[in-house]
């Protein structure tokens, strides 16, 4: 699968948005067609009820723990340096799903090509790995945590249809961190991409992955992760999900 897709910028510039975040190139005089929601993409779900978004810092400090089907699609939304991959690392850690639960494609890039890979070649290949790996979690009804920024319908889509096609439930775990944490999460990590990348990423996510789309995509549920802001640490954003 080509994770690239074409999509009316923030700015109002036409370009292509790669998932791997490693590419957001302008591409002149092109035509978008991003931006329109995939509605009725996703089957109908089982599972836990919609608890939706929102919960807020009283919630997520003494609030109740969330309930997610073991065998769902977990599906981490959120622009780079949010905090998705140390949010599922701490799912790891907390022993809630096993380590091959979470299909990161950076980490499969670097497993099949080194960490020298060149993401504009390589990336039809890591997609298609990964999709394969979702694939045969899904089949033995075994979770799997989809960790990309997965802000585009386009990308969402894709995870959806396999989904469907072992009606695995999807579950969504939104990471909106305003954008003076993100830059600041960006700035203190050695993954560092430039500020005006995770900015236009976090502007595509406010526009084509809000709770109410991502419900009418097909989400059997929809929930904001806490973070910096709400003055949460990773492993406690993770402790307030449980697999039931
Ligand atoms: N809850 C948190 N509280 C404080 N700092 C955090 C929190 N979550 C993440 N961070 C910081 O933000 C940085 C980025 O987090 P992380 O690598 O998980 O982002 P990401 O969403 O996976 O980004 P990318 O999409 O680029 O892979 C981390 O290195 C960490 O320092
Ligand atoms: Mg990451």
């Amino acid at each position: 699968m080509d994770a690239r897709h074409r999509v009316v910028g923030p700015d109002g510039a036409v370009r292509q948005v790669s998932e791997t975040l490693n590419v957001l190139v302008k591409t002149p005089g092109s035509v978008g067609t991003a931006g329109r929601p995939a509605r009725a993409a996703l089957p109908p779900t089982r599972g836990a009820p919609v608890t939706g978004v929102g919960d807020g810092v009283g919630g997520w400090v003494g609030g109740p723990v969330v309930p997610i089907p073991t065998g769902s699609v977990v599906m981490l939304v959120g622009p780079p340096a949010s905090g998705k991959s140390m949010f599922a690392a701490e799912l790891v850690r907390q022993d809630k799903v096993d380590a091959g639960a979470v299909l990161s494609s950076d980490d499969i890039a670097v497993e099949l090509f080194g960490p020298t890979v060149d993401r504009d070649v390589a990336d039809p290949e890591i997609f298609a790995e990964r999709d394969r790996r979702l694939a045969q979690r899904l089949a033995t009804g075994q979770t799997a945590v989809v960790d990309a920024t997965n802000v585009l319908p386009q990308a969402r889509a894709q995870l959806a249809a396999i989904a469907r096609r072992f009606g695995a439930p999807v579950v969504v775990l939104r990471f909106g961190q305003p954008h003076a944490v993100l830059a600041a999460q960006n700035a203190g990590r050695d993954k560092r991409l430039p500020a005006r990348q995770v900015r236009e990423y976090a502007a595509l996510m406010a526009a084509h992955a809000t709770a109410e789309q991502l419900r009418a995509e097909g989400a059997c549920a929809v929930h904001d992760v806490p973070g910096r802001d709400e003055q949460v640490t990773p492993a406690q954003a993770a402790h307030r999900f449980v697999f039931v």
